[in-house]
């Protein structure tokens, strides 16, 4: 029972014995009660909103409810949920009434909060799953890493959901777009080689822009690559996109792309090894090809990005967010010429670097 049902109950009970009474009034007087109250209101009720929330959008419920209101049959069916299992998913949605995000009306379940009608939009698709980026991955290490540090333990590329982080990645979409405006030949044939394609959104937003590019795009994950390959076949893009998983460092490619692309994952690569990633990924580009790297970069003053910066800190791959300056260093040392540095919006950490594979250095 919540405090506020408790005191609630209180006052209902006023006619019961004295006894009954005081003994309740002692417990509703605890100096802890006001802590508790505000604990639950101000952090604990937005966490198992936002939770739900995240669970809901994730696994396709609010996009279901979105198109009409459904019955517990009806969503079992659609998650695939075996007859045995229908009383504890019917738990799980009551819960979601009992928080407000959904409603109930004769039997059927809808979307009820104004947040999970918003969520609900695929068009913030990108939104849920950065919620539910956050949860599965934020939060676990403010959780656990004093924990961790004591056990010795790290997080591995496998406690990523390499799928729910290919969807928040679109979050930045407009300011990697943007980046690819201003880069990429509209006219004229271009081999682009992706590297940590996630969705593939970007390689598609470059094929669209430019009918007669071609692609590889490539991913480290094998179901972010399968997922990739899926999206490019629904886009009609497979005859202009090659798909599959690979890791830049081993890649198996020749030297003939005009472009190569790293969207938002220089730090899966430890600061130590990424001027030989970077060099790598230039030994791929024919002479006079360019690089386009985004990502965000340190000092914004995000408090997303440090926890983002933080999660890296306590992984066994990759590394903090780059410093712009120190990553343009490092290009260079990776033997790209003409290296620059943009902010895509003024005061944000995000950025566009680009760099030339100049021909007398690919020679
Ligand atoms: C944060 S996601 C970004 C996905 C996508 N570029 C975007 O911006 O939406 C980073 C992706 O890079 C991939 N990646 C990391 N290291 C890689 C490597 N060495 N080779 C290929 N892909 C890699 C990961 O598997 C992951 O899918």
């Amino acid at each position: 029972m919540d405090l506020l049902s408790l005191a609630r109950n209180v006052k209902h009970r006023v006619e019961e014995p004295l006894t009954d009474a005081l003994t309740v009034a002692k417990i509703v007087t605890d100096p802890r009660n006001p802590v508790l109250l505000t604990l639950s209101t101000a952090l604990v009720n937005p966490l198992y909103r936002a939770a739900f929330l995240a669970s809901a959008a994730g696994s396709g419920v609010l996009r279901c409810l979105a198109v009409r209101p459904c019955d517990l049959e009806s969503l079992a069916e659609y998650l695939d949920i075996p007859e045995d299992d229908r009383p504890r998913l019917r738990a799980w949605l009551e819960t979601g009434v009992r928080l407000g995000e959904l409603g109930r009306r004769e039997g059927c379940y809808r979307l009820k909060s104004p947040t999970a009608r918003l969520l609900a939009q695929p068009g913030n698709d990108a939104v849920a799953a950065a919620l539910e980026e956050i949860l599965r991955f934020h939060v676990p290490v403010l959780l656990d890493a004093p924990r961790m540090l004591s056990a010795g333990r790290r997080f591995s590329l496998q406690d990523q959901d390499g799928t729910v982080i290919a969807r928040s990645s679109l979050a930045l979409r407009s300011m990697v777009q943007a980046a690819i405006d201003r880069t990429l030949d509209r006219e004229g044939p271009v081999r682009l080689l992706e590297i940590g394609c996630g969705t593939g959104a970007y390689v598609r937003y470059a094929a669209e822009s430019n009918p007669r590019l071609t692609a590889v795009a490539v991913d480290l994950q094998q179901e972010v690559a399968a997922r990739a390959a899926d999206n490019m076949a629904a886009w009609g893009l497979t005859e202009r996109v090659e798909t599959r998983q690979g890791d830049l460092r081993t890649l198996d490619l020749q030297p003939q792309f005009d472009l190569v692309t790293l969207h938002n994952n220089i730090y899966y690569f430890p600061e130590t090894e990424r001027v030989e990633a970077l060099e790598r990924a230039r030994s791929l580009l024919a002479p006079g090809g360019r690089m386009l790297l985004t990502t965000s970069c340190q000092g914004g003053g995000n408090l997303g990005l440090d926890v983002l910066n933080l999660w890296f800190t306590y992984a066994d791959f990759g590394g903090p967010l780059p410093q712009a300056d120190e990553l343009v260093s490092q290009m260079e040392k990776a033997g790209f010429t003409d290296v620059r540095a943009t902010r895509i919006i003024p005061g944000q950490p995000f950025r566009a670097f680009v760099g030339t594979n100049s021909p007398v250095h690919s020679a």
